[in-house]
Formats: structure tokens, sequence, C-alpha cells
């Protein structure tokens, strides 16, 4: 391993791999996957926790699907020729989400993780995104202290659920699929909720066909890109998420992200034999306005 060591004072040195930094390439995906599986599962596993990528395959999928798609900027770190981890930025929306990074177990804890993380940072600064955003495995001590220290700040802790289908409608409230038409009216639920629209999210899932919008009143008071790990919902109240939830057909990857303080929701969830797998820290920098209604964040878009 190439590195040098810096001293802390009264701690002994930790290693800092020398590492390149380039663009993403799609023949990266295998190997970038491989890491990326082997990284999330040894954390979990050393926790208890299920792994979040149930194969190297299904990690390799993602992640050539992240680097192929002009929406996202991939970062490789390679050691003496060798990928050793990578990151992504997620840019179609007006706030970047910083993820999945990963480190080879191998060269961990020796700066790397540091290195890809700036990198995106940097990358947001050139493009003057206005925030980032990012979820935590809160069990992580390492991920959580790196991010606070390049100044992320912990916004809420979420549950992911996972369980049964609910199949539950909620009186009044009425749960479609969504289409292109929709779009504006999503989006200024967003930026009533958030301050501002996830509208390169929001389409993508369209065209995807998993995004679906909650009526009320005769109007859109609410969507989901798709009841799932890897998709987000915002409503004005919470019987919007309530009618979206209830409508899922399941919980796609390892559930929906909750945010524990919406109390009512999740002991509503809770109530349904909804179960909580693991704790994820919402962290941003930048631009963040308290929510103001009610909403489940993405993992990563
Ligand atoms: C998280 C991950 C990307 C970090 O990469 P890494 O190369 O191991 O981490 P780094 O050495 O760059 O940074 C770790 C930082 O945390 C600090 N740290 C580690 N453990 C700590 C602890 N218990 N308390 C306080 N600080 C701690 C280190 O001192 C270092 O800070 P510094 O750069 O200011 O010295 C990597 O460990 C990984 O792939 N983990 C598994 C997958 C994962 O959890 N990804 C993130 C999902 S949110």
């Amino acid at each position: 391993m190439t590195e040098s060591s810096v001293q802390t004072q009264g701690r002994p040195a930790r290693p800092v791999a020398e590492v390149a930094l380039r663009p993403g390439h799609a023949d990266d995906a295998d190997e970038c996957g491989r890491i990326c599986y082997e990284a999330f599962r040894a954390i979990a596993e050393r926790h208890g926790f299920p792994p979040d990528f149930p194969s190297p395959e299904v990690a390799a999928g993602l992640l050539g699907f992240l680097i192929s798609d002009p929406g996202f900027y991939a970062v490789v770190a390679e050691q003496d020729g060798r990928i050793v981890g990578s990151n992504f930025l997620d840019e179609r929306s007006t706030i970047a989400g910083v993820g999945p990074i990963t480190v080879d177990p191998a060269v961990q804890n020796a700066k790397i993780g540091r290195q890809l993380m700036v990198a995106v940072l940097d990358r947001a600064n050139e493009r003057s995104v206005p925030g980032v955003r990012l979820l935590q495995a809160a069990y992580h001590n390492r991920s959580l202290s790196l991010y606070a220290k390049l100044g992320f700040e912990l916004r809420e802790p979420c549950v992911t659920l996972q369980g049964r289908p609910l199949r539950e409608q909620i009186a009044g409230y009425s749960v479609r699929a969504a289409t292109e038409s929709d779009l504006d009216a999503c989006n200024k639920v967003c930026f009533h909720v958030h301050g501002h629209d996830r509208s390169g999210e929001l389409r993508d899932a369209i065209s995807q066909g998993t995004a679906r919008v909650v009526e009320h009143d005769d109007r859109i008071t609410g969507y989901t890109t798709d009841m799932a790990y890897f998709a987000h919902s915002v409503g004005e109240s919470n019987n919007d998420l309530k009618a979206l939830i209830g409508a899922a057909d399941a919980f796609g990857g390892p559930g929906i992200l909750l945010p524990a303080r919406n109390g009512e929701l999740y002991r509503w969830c809770l109530d349904r034999g909804l179960r909580v797998v693991h704790v994820m820290n919402l962290m941003t920098i930048g631009l963040y306005n308290e929510p103001a209604g009610a909403y489940l964040p993405s993992v990563l878009y």
C-alpha cells in the first residue's frame, strides 16, 4: 500500500493512503460493485445488521446504472492502478445527493473516504449547488464522524421500515399513478414542504412508471417516486403519506425511510406491523429548510 502517515497529538499515527481520483467509467461497475457490496456487508455484519445489497452483482448493477446516467457524477479512487473505492453525486435536482460511498475494507480508515467525499463536495461547489444531502447508517461511528468533520449537520434520524403491504385506504384520499401532466402540481407540494423541488428524480420516476400521486379535495396533495429505499415521498399532511404507504404493493429494498420525529406517522406504521430494520441519519450541508409537511427521504435519490 502506498501511504504516508500523520502524527496526531497523543495518538498513534494514522496511515494516509495516496490515491488517484478520476471520473468513473462504465467498465468500473463490476469492481466498484464488488467493493460496494463487501464494504457495506462488512460494516453491517459487524453490527449484526443485514447487508444493504444482497450480492456483488446487484451492487454492480446499481453502480453501473449511476455511472452511465448523466444526472450523476461518479468518482473512482485508484491505488497503484487498482480501484479501491468510489463515490457518487446525484445532480438531477436543486439539492445534490451523495452516495453510495464505499472504500475497499482492506484499505479503510486511511483517508480514502475523506478524499472521495471532498471530491464530490468540490464538484458541488464548482456547480454552485445550494445544498447537499446524504443518509448515513447511524450505527457506523466512522462515517458519522467523517461527515460531521466535513461540515454535514445531522438533521433527522430516520427509521427504515419493512413489512407486508398494508392495503389500507384513507377516507377522502385517493392514490393513482402519476403522469407528466402532474409534474407541476407535485413540484409545488415538494416546494411547500422542503422549499425546493425534486423534479429531476420525479421526472425519472414518472417515466419509469413508479411514481404515484395522492389527491384530496380534488387536488394533488402529495406524491411518491416509489415506496422504496431509493425513492422519496412528500405530502401536505400525514394523511397524504398514510394513503401512499397504505396503497403500496411492497416496500422496495431494505424499506421506506421515515423521519423518526414524526411520531404520529411512525406509530401508525408500527401499529400496522411494520418493523424497524435500522436507523439512518439525514445529514446536510448548505440549504436546508425544516420541512413544513410530511416526507419520506430517499437513501440516495
Ligand atoms: C465510510 C467509509 C467510506 C469511510 O472511508 P474511510 O477511508 O474508511 O475513512 P477515512 O479514513 O477517510 O475517514 C474516517 C474519519 O473518521 C474518523 N473516525 C473514525 N472512527 C471514528 C470514531 N469512532 N470517532 C471519531 N472519529 C472517527 C477518522 O479519524 C477520520 O477522520 P479524519 O479524516 O479527520 O482523520 C468507509 O469506511 C466505508 O466504505 N464503509 C463501509 C460503507 C459505508 O458505511 N459507507 C457509508 C454509508 S453512509
